[in-house]
């Protein structure tokens, strides 16, 4: 008899007693399960350790994606590498408005200025001209993502002196953007604060959780 029908059985004939023994194996069980996952981690930080870059020097701000994340496929092949060749500057394609959590994706007009001339019998940027001639802005599929409600914003970092490479990799290297930092992990920005003695306090990223807001309501 399986052991789910077992404790069904005795469950339902036995009442509470039966419960209250099977309780007693919980909570060996829990600090069972939660030394498994202390060792896990434990692991986990050793395999970081060995597969961090002897050429930086130090600690790294934000910690490479453990595991590289495969690209998403996006509607228009955009490549980083051969773009940046040519001298472009990041703010020429993302910009940081208004109270400055984003760092936005560029309308199909700044694309469009090379674009109406360069490859433009390439099938690729009939994709992006029939976008533009519709006013239709790419559906970019994100790359990098934070859980919504948590306080982030751009313009802090930027103007702390953060560098887009520090959060986002070799972007000028990259033929393909994936992520390749564990920038969005609560652990990848507590590190850094950590780093730069910069504020760790939950209610710092989890403003929904502060006091006052309790009190208020
Ligand atoms: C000519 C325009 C252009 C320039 C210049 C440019 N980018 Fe981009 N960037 C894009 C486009 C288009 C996408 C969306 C497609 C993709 O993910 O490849 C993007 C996506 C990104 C993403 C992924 C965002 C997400 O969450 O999906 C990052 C990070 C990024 N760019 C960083 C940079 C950095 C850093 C630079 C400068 C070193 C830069 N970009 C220069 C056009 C540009
Ligand atoms: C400063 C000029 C410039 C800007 C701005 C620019 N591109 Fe390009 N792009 C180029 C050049 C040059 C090439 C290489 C063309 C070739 O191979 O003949 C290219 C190549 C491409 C290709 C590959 C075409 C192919 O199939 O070979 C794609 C896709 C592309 N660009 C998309 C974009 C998108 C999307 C944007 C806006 C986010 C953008 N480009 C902005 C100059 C530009
Ligand atoms: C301190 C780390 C950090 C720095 C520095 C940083 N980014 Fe980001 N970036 C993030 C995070 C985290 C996200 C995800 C944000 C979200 O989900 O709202 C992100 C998202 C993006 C996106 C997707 C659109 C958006 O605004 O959410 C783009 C594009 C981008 N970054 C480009 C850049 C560029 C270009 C620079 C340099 C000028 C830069 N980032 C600097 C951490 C950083
Ligand atoms: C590359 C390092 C770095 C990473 C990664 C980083 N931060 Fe920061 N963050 C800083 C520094 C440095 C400051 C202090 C800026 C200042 O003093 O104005 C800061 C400040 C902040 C502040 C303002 C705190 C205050 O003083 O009120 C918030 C909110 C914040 N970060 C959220 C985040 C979140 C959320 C993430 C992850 C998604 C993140 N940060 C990732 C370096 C980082
Ligand atoms: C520097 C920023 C930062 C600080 C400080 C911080 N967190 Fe987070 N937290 C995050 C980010 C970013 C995420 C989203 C992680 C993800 O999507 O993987 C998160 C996620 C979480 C989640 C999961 C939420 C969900 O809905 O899945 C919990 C729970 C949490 N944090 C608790 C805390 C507690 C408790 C503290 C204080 C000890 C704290 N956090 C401090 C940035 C922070």
């Amino acid at each position: 008899m399986k052991f789910g029908d077992a404790w069904f059985l005795q469950d339902s004939s036995g009442g509470g007693r039966v419960k209250r023994i099977d309780r007693r194996f919980v909570s060996p069980l829990l600090i069972a399960a939660g030394l498994a996952m202390l060792l896990f981690g434990a692991a986990l930080g050793a395999l970081a350790a060995q597969s961090t870059n002897p050429q930086d020097s130090g600690q790294q701000d934000v910690h490479d994606t453990p595991v590289p994340l495969p690209a998403p496929e996006q509607p228009i092949p955009y490549s980083h590498k051969p773009h940046l060749a040519l001298g472009l500057e990041c703010t020429m394609c993302h910009t940081n408005p208004g109270g400055g959590r984003m760092m936005t994706f560029p309308p199909t007009a700044t694309c469009m200025s090379c674009h109406n001339i360069q490859a433009k019998n390439k099938p690729s940027i009939q994709k992006l001209a029939a976008y533009d001639a519709s006013k239709k802005t790419v559906p970019w599929v994100r790359v990098y993502t934070v859980l919504p409600g948590v306080n982030w914003s751009h313009r802090r970092h930027l103007d702390a002196g953060m560098k887009c490479e520090t959060c986002h990799g070799e972007v000028r290297q990259m033929l393909v953007m994936t992520n390749v930092k564990s920038v969005t992990t609560m652990v990848g920005c507590i590190d850094c604060h950590t780093l730069h003695k910069a504020k760790t306090t939950c209610v710092t990223c989890h403003p929904a959780w502060a006091p006052e807001m309790v009190v208020a309501k």
